[in-house]
Parts: structure tokens; C-alpha cells; sequence
């Protein structure tokens, strides 16, 4: 764990000037609410299993030889192709919530009780068998029916045990309503993102000004882009005002945690998919930054995490308080976003925090109970200046003498058997050092590699990875599997880069080496086309670039929850 602070310069995006109210205050026990939660899961790669296959099929001819991406997947999964995929069908569990653990098979979690009556889910639920599709009821709601008294909702997560369990008060029926019409915007988004999964074969491409997504890099170019373009019709986040910066509303926006402060101001400065009235978002967003935190609030060397916990804790219990979002949905459709290693252990501080929220994380580690179905995968971007269309490009293939380059600092789980294995062996292929002579520049090294090697440092998440693709070379990310690689739900990471397991480290020249020429190039054409997600532009986010990512994988979880009415 890296217990420090950053020590590059992080120049605040731009003070946040329009917070207001407090953001610790006394915590408030939040209760399990009167709501009614339904969890299902839905992931662009598979809801069609045929679909999935053909991928398969179309990015083996270029990577089949490649020590393969066993997974793009949970850890202690078996390989291949199920995942975060989900098929249809999942939505045909009605009302108890399916959610997958982190191997990736279902697990039912009442988050509460469904206290039947024909509500929307239901039609949703017994209209659906299968992979067939999914009907739904655009039928007005009928008017709620008394509420059975609550069911205690398990804990998830944990340090949630000292919450209070307790009915809600009923909440003004024109809440419901807006709620209920929000939700049904959102089935119809998903049932179209769906239909265009079945028909993607059918279809001509979707019109856009910009980009279309095609090709070999996207586990459904088809899907991904229909369900992008619903997102950019209809999604709405809020952004929690209460709080003050630097700890709320501001971050880093240089360093290797610059993704947290970037995301968190262009979400400030955003208006399109952004709204002012609660009553009308889709998502909420809690804008607190772990990386200031652990500056402003931390205490060096003390490995106390407590008042950082408090923190957020604090905050989540004014909100609950102050608003109904929180309890009705038990955090399901709120999300956090850090950069920081220490993201996932601040997040345990609400139970519901941890176990129902969207969590985007730098820090993905499914083995520490990052859970892919409904957490994102935040990618690690080292930011040194404003923008990174100047780092960008390199050359092509032909012009990259080294087979494999690495150069880091000896720690974590990863890099020891790394750096023993071939620091210092004279190898000109496989270039492994801690430190760089002095001279050499670590962007011409990856330049002038192939393949970039890519393993974790203190925790899973490398910025090698994203400066890897900016330069155009292939990137080798070493893990176990435990890696949550971002935007995994809708690209298809093993058209463009490699995954090897640890204990294949000795094997890495050979595994590398049986890449032909052909299939090299290909795979850095597609490294290239990729670049555009994982861009960070000057001024205003632009279509289709990593703030734009992330949403749209926040937005993918988001529609897999439907958050009822509490009548
Ligand atoms: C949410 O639940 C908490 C804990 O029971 C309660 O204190 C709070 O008042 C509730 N919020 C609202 C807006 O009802
Ligand atoms: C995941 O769920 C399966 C089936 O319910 C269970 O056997 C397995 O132990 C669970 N794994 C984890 C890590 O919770
Ligand atoms: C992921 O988490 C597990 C459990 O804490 C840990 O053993 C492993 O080293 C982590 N992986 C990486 C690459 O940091």
C-alpha cells in the first residue's frame, strides 16, 4: 500500500467555489429504507452468448497465439468467455436483486423484499424468459398498493452493522412519479441497447458526427455505440453540492491520481449530462477526493485510516439526511470515484458505500472486493501537464529495436519476481530496470519498444497502461487475473494488448517473440484506435475520451438497477 503523498505537483483543476454547507457533520445512522431495490446485470459483451462467440472468434485469428487473456475476468473464475456477462435471462429474476460475486456467478441478495403488486419490474421480470426480449409495460404505473412492512436488507458490506433498521417516511407521490418515469426511460434505453445486441449482425452502422466505434477493439462495436448514444439522449447525473473543497468538489489534476481530480472537476464544469434537480437525475455523485483527503486530513505515518472513513461516513449521513436519494435506492444509484490506492478501504466506511454504490477506482482488485458487474475501473493516467495530445504517438514497428521494456520501482506483488527474473541480464531484448540511466528517456524507451510491460506497483493499476497505448506500444499487463482492466465491459482488451500471469514472467520473451510481424502491426493499429477512450483533452471533455468512458460505464451499471417507487 503506498502510504504517501503524492510527491509531483497537483495543481487543483480550478478552486470549486460553490459549495455549500458543511461537508462532516454529526453521522447520522442511516436505515435500511422502505425501497425496493432490484439488482439485475447487464453487460454489453454477452447479453447475447452468440454474440459473444463470434468475438471470440474474429479477435482469435490475430491473438490466438498469444499466452492468452484468460481474463478479462474476476479472479478465481475460470477463463473465457462468461465474465461480467450476463445473459438476458438475468432479468428475468424478478424481484430479488442477482448480482455476481467476484466469481462471477449469481448470487441472489434481497435488498429487499418485493412486496408484489404489479409494478414495473414484475411486467419487466414475466414478460421475459430467456433471451427473448424484453417486453416492456409503458403502461402508467398503477397506483402503489400499501407497502408490506420493510425486510431487513442483509448487510453487504462490512462496518455497517450499527445502522438502524427502521420504515422510511412515505415521500411525496410527484417524487414517485418522476422516479417511476425515469426509471422507464431507462428500461427503454436498455431494451434498445439490447435489441441492438441480438440484430448487430442486421444492421447498418448508427450515424454519428464523430466516431463510429467499429472493429475488433470493441466487444460489441454495435452495442457499445447504441448504448453510448442512449447515454448522451438521457442520462442525467446529480452532483452533491454539500461540501467544501479541497476535500469536496476538487482533486488532483497532475500525477499519477490525476484521473480523480479530472473526472471530478470536468464532472463540476459538465452540462449535458448533468442536471441541477435531483428529482430528475438517473445517478448521484458523491464528489469527495480520497487523494485530498489523505493530504489535508490524514495523519503521515499513523496508518490510520479512521478519520478519513469519518469522512465520508459523515458525509453520506448528511445527505441521507437532508435528502431522500440515499435511502430509497440504499446507495445503489450513487457513485464515488478515486483515483487513490486507498479508495476501496475509504469506501468500506458505509456499508452501503461498499456493497451497493457504484465504486470508480483506480484500484480494482477483485480480490479485494472490487466487483466488476457493478463497480468501474478507473484507468491510472500520469498527467505531468494539462494536456496529453502532446505525449501522444510513436513510431511504427519497424522502428522499435526492443522486444519488451520496463523500468520501476522494485515493490508490490508483481515487480520482485520481474525485476529478478531480468533486471541486469544483458538482454537487448528484454529491456527490465529499476532506474533509468541517466540520459535515457523513459517516453523514447517505450518508444522504442514493442511491447511495454505493464505490471501493477503497490496495488493492480499501472499508468504504464495508459501511456503504453498513447505511444503506441503494445502493453503487457502481469497479474493473476485480479486486474479489472477499464472499460473492460465494452472493450475487448485482447485485440490490443497481452495479458501474461505471473508465473509466466520467465516465458516472457518466448511469449512475446511468437507475435509475427502481422500480427504486431495489427495489434498496434488497434492500440492506436483505442487511444481515443483513454484521451484527457485541454479544456472540455470531448465524445467518446475517458471522462466520457467513465460515465458511460457508470451509466452501464446504472441501468442494471432499477430503483422502485415507495408509494
Ligand atoms: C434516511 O435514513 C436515516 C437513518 O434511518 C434517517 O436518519 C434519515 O432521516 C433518513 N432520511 C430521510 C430523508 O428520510
Ligand atoms: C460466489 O457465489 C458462489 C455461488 O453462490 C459461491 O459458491 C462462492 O463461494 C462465492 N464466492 C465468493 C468469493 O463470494
Ligand atoms: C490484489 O489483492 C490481493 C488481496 O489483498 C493481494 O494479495 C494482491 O497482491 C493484490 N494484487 C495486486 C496486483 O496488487
Amino acid at each position: 500500500m503506498r502510504a504517501t503523498v503524492p510527491t509531483t505537483s497537483e495543481a487543483a483543476c480550478l478552486p470549486c467555489s460553490h459549495g455549500h454547507g458543511r461537508g462532516s457533520a454529526a453521522a447520522a445512522a442511516y436505515a435500511v429504507a422502505a425501497c425496493l431495490v432490484a439488482v439485475t446485470f447487464l453487460a454489453l459483451a454477452a447479453l447475447d452468448p452468440r454474440t459473444q462467440a463470434s468475438w471470440f472468434l474474429s479477435s482469435s485469428s490475430s491473438s490466438s497465439s498469444l499466452s492468452s487473456f484468460t481474463s478479462l475476468q474476476p479472479s478465481g473464475g475460470g477463463g473465457g468467455a462468461e465474465h461480467l456477462l450476463v445473459t438476458s435471462s438475468s432479468y428475468s429474476d424478478g424481484g430479488d436483486g442477482g448480482r455476481r460475486n467476484s466469481t462471477g456467478k449469481e448470487v441472489h441478495e434481497e435488498l429487499q423484499v418485493q412486496g408484489g403488486g404489479d409494478d414495473l419490474l414484475l411486467s419487466f421480470a414475466n414478460s421475459n424468459s430467456g433471451h427473448d426480449v424484453l417486453q416492456l409495460s409503458v403502461t402508467p404505473p398503477a397506483a402503489p398498493e400499501p407497502k408490506p412492512a420493510p425486510a431487513p436488507a442483509p448487510a453487504p458490506a462490512p462496518e455497517s452493522s450499527d445502522e438502524a433498521i427502521q420504515a422510511t417516511p412515505q415521500l411525496p407521490r410527484r417524487r414517485d412519479v418522476k422516479l417511476e418515469r425515469l426509471e422507464l426511460g431507462l428500461a427503454k434505453a436498455r431494451s434498445a441497447i439490447m435489441e441492438g445486441i441480438r440484430n448487430k449482425d442486421n444492421r447498418p452502422p448508427l450515424a454519428d458526427k464523430d466516431y463510429v466505434p467499429m472493429g475488433p477493439i470493441y466487444r460489441n462495436a454495435y452495442a457499445f455505440h447504441k448504448s453510448y448514444l442512449e447515454m448522451e439522449k438521457l442520462f442525467k447525473v446529480y452532483v452533491y453540492e454539500e461540501g467544501e473543497p479541497p476535500v469536496f468538489h476538487d482533486g488532483p489534476c497532475r500525477s499519477i491520481y490525476s484521473t480523480e481530480g479530472r473526472f471530478i472537476y470536468s464532472m463540476e464544469m459538465e452540462s449535458r449530462l448533468r442536471t441541477r434537480d435531483p428529482d430528475l437525475a438517473h445517478a448521484f455523485f458523491l464528489p469527495f477526493s480520497v487523494v485530498k483527503m489523505v493530504k489535508m486530513i490524514y495523519e503521515p505515518n499513523s496508518h490510520d485510516m479512521g478519520p478519513l472513513k469519518r469522512t465520508v461516513s459523515d458525509y453520506i449521513g448528511v445527505l441521507s439526511t437532508k435528502y431522500p436519494y440515499w435511502n430509497r435506492s440504499l446507495g445503489a444509484d450513487h457513485f464515488m470515484l478515486s483515483c487513490h490506492d486507498w479508495g476501496p478501504y475509504v469506501s468500506s466506511a458505509n456499508g452501503h458505500l461498499f456493497g451497493n454504490s457504484i465504486r470508480v477506482l483506480c484500484n480494482a482488485n477483485t480480490s479485494e472486493g472490487f466487483n466488476p458487474s457493478k463497480d468501474v475501473s478507473l484507468p491510472e493516467i500520469n498527467l505531468r501537464s494539462d494536456v496529453v495530445d502532446r505525449q501522444v504517438g510513436g513510431p511504427s514497428a519497424s522502428r522499435r529495436p526492443i522486444l519488451a521494456f520496463f523500468a520501476g520501482g522494485n515493490h508490490g506483488p508483481v515487480r520482485p519476481a520481474l525485476l529478478a527474473h531480468w533486471k541486469g541480464k544483458g538482454d537487448p531484448d528484454v529491456q527490465v530496470s529499476e532506474y533509468l540511466p541517466r540520459g535515457v528517456s523513459y517516453t523514447d524507451m517505450m518508444r522504442r519498444s514493442r511491447f511495454c510491460l505493464c505490471p501493477g506497483g503497490y496495488e493492480v493499476a499501472s499508468p504504464r497502461l495508459a501511456e503504453a497505448i498513447y505511444l503506441e506500444c503494445v502493453p503487457v499487463v502481469i497479474d493473476d487475473g485480479e486486474y479489472a482492466l477499464p472499460f473492460a465491459d465494452v472493450l475487448n482488451w485482447d485485440a490490443f494488448a497481452v495479458r501474461l500471469p505471473t508465473a509466466d514472467i520467465p516465458r516472457l520473451r518466448e511469449v512475446l517473440s511468437a507475435v509475427s510481424p502481422r500480427q504486431y502491426i495489427r495489434m498496434q493499429r488497434r492500440v492506436r484506435a483505442v487511444r481515443r477512450h483513454f484521451m484527457v483533452h485541454g479544456g472540455a471533455p470531448r465524445r467518446y475520451d475517458a471522462f466520457h468512458m467513465i460515465l458511460h460505464s457508470v451509466w452501464l451499471r446504472r441501468l442494471n438497477v432499477r430503483i422502485a417507487a415507495q408509494g
